[in-house]
């Protein structure tokens, strides 16, 4: 492979050159519409000329967040949180700057308890934090109806080496969302482990609400070790790093010490900001209507591009949620994908290789490289020239 593409960081200058004209369907920038931008603007001038800013504006202010808002996101969560959890209010919630702080904290708890993070691969590459020993167990394929298929959690043992246990869901890269029975298998495994399990839940509901299906319940129940994260950022609000956590008030502490030693607290703003958005405004509305409606129009058009183009064996994950269509190719050898990046790259199309959502240890394996994601949030006219071109490049590589 010429370009050798397995890592995030070396797929980053090839989507900054894209500029020049590539279609970049690698990217996972988020998804917004004019609807939905108007709608924060006009909230964030109402925001700039209230009480609440003017107060808070000249102040330092709590390493937990803006008690409101911590109200009010418990309150989205208490019809889900399960019996276990000893009440469901403001102290169930951390704000973070960003959901990717949640993640270093939870890193460095492991990492001081001199223990590990499990996660199941392919997934997110943000969670294995430098300094923290992290492995990947794979999923398992499990076959759906035509080319669709599902990704299985790997029946792995959580041992006491384990500290915490990392999944996405709705997943990037894959779409599958947790249904109700893998959390429960997952969260009884991390208990007897003395492990928390954390649900990533930044694709999710309540914002940006991005599940598709309602055959699965949100990933949001917690019991005693079980903690979700969540974000604002694929709800229109990516530069302003505002994220949560929510869990059992013992998680919360421990984390709100996590976020007062790395001196990393939320800004004021952007907290009133969301705080107006979710409480006065339809922006949840407007969210399922622009940004989820959107996406699962884009799913079923770029699908339907594979459907009627490719004359060669491909899966797609059930797109159960999620901002990606993830696409195997059964026959694909680490060999051929350098190839396959390589002429697409010609062709004037970015797609992220599958081995960037999978670790080291993995990364040699074929299977790492049977897969890409493709971003559905490029412009519509970039993501019909990529699947058109997806499509003639993989029949052309057979
Ligand atoms: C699965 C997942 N979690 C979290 C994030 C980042 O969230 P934030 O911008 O709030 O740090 C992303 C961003 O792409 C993501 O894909």
């Amino acid at each position: 492979m010429s370009t050798k593409v397995d890592r995030w960081s070396e797929l980053v200058p090839i989507m900054l050159a894209t500029e020049s004209g590539r279609a970049n369907l690698a990217s996972g920038m988020p998804l917004t519409s004019v609807r939905l931008t108007d709608s924060i603007a006009e909230a964030a001038a109402r925001v700039v000329s209230s009480h609440e800013w003017r107060q808070a504006v000249g102040r330092y202010h709590g390493v937990l967040g803006n008690p409101e808002l911590r109200d009010t996101i418990a309150a989205f969560f208490a019809p889900r949180v399960s019996s276990e959890a000893a009440s469901s209010g403001r102290e169930n919630v951390l704000i973070t700057p960003g959901a990717q702080a949640a993640f270093r904290y939870v890193g460095e708890h492991v990492r001081r308890q001199s223990r590990r993070l499990l996660m199941f691969g392919p997934e997110y590459p943000e969670y294995g934090t430098p300094g923290v020993d992290s492995r990947m167990a794979c999923s398992a394929i499990m076959p759906g109806s035509g080319p669709v298929f599902r990704y299985a959690l790997p029946d792995v043992e959580i041992g006491q080496d384990i500290g915490a246990v990392v999944v996405s869901s709705p997943g990037n890269p894959t779409g599958k969302v947790l249904n109700p029975h893998e959390i429960h298998i997952l969260a009884t495994k991390c208990e007897r482990a003395g492990a928390v399990l954390v649900i990533d839940g930044a694709y999710g509901n309540p914002w940006p609400g991005l599940n598709f299906t309602t055959a699965v319940a949100p990933p949001t129940a917690f019991g005693n070790n079980v903690i979700s994260v969540g974000s604002f950022a694929k709800a229109g609000l990516a530069g302003e790093r505002l994220g949560f956590i929510v869990g059992p008030k013992e998680w919360i502490d421990r984390f709100a010490v996590e976020q007062s030693s790395f001196q990393v607290f939320p800004p004021v703003f952007p907290q009133l900001l969301a705080l107006e958005l979710i409480s006065n405004t339809d922006y949840s509305a407007i969210l399922a209507h622009d940004i989820r409606a959107e996406l699962a129009r884009r799913q079923t058009a770029f699908r339907l591009v594979l459907a009627t183009r490719l004359n060669v064996p491909y899966q797609v994950h059930m797109a159960e949620g999620g901002q990606y269509v993830w696409m195997r190719l059964p026959a694909l050898t680490r060999f051929g994908a350098g190839e396959l990046f390589e002429k697409l790259l010609g062709a004037g199309v970015v797609v992220a290789p599958g081995a960037v959502f999978f670790s080291e240890e993995h990364k040699e394996t074929d299977e790492a490289w049977r897969s890409m994601r493709i971003s559905l949030t490029a412009p519509a006219a970039d993501l019909e020239y990529g699947a058109g071109r997806i499509a003639e490049v993989v029949n052309g590589l057979h």
